[in-house]
């Protein structure tokens, strides 16, 4: 690996665009639940830097919680069986939810949580994900609040991990292709 892990990646997004990006989603977030105590999901382990950021550019009234789903496939595809590796800890039967993914990307994760989380009865349920990788789409799922669009490729950075790394990382990187590495 070189002495600076990101030479060989491509900047995405820098922190100032992400930044701004978050803004403009609190302010929708802020507008369609106006009023609201809303829970937030933040789904581990991804999201936490997302989540983070968002919470504190809400006026709304938030509660935090996490999920953390484990999925079984290869290392950069995730489309196995999904299981619930850590559940809420809030009930949300009757209350306002918003979920928050860092990237949907089969959209597999997504249908699954939204399924999970249905059962549950609450009054709204909404998701917000950072990135939008729409053309790896496994299935249909419908995202109300969406970051960046991202045509292909596997992103690392600003939570986001290749095999456990670079979540640290401010900006949001695209890595080179496998073969590459
Ligand atoms: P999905 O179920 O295929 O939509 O994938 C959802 C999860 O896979 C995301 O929440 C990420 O944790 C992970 N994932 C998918 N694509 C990427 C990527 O490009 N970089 C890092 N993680 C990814
Ligand atoms: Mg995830």
């Amino acid at each position: 690996m070189a002495v600076n892990p990101t030479e060989a990646f491509e900047l995405l997004f820098t922190r100032e665009q992400i930044v701004e990006r978050i803004k403009q989603i609190a302010e929708q977030v802020d507008q369609d639940f106006h009023g609201s105590r809303l829970v937030v999901v933040g789904v581990l382990k991804g999201a936490f830097l997302f989540a983070a950021d968002l919470i504190r550019e809400l006026t709304t009234e938030t509660e935090i919680d996490f999920i953390w789903l484990s999925s079984y496939g290869t290392e950069r595809f995730s489309a196995g069986e999904i299981r619930v590796q850590k559940d809420l800890e809030l009930p949300i039967r009757g209350r306002d939810v918003l979920v928050v993914e860092d990237i949907v990307d089969t959209g597999l994760s997504l249908k699954f949580l939204k399924q999970h989380l249905m059962l549950r009865e609450p009054a709204r349920l909404a998701f917000a994900g950072l990135v939008d990788k729409k053309a790896a789409r496994m299935t249909e799922v419908s995202i109300d609040y969406v970051g960046f669009e991202v045509a292909q490729g596997f992103l690392v950075g600003y939570g986001m991990d290749d095999a456990g790394l670079y979540r640290g990382l401010p900006e949001i990187y695209r890595l080179p292709p496998i073969a590459d590495k």
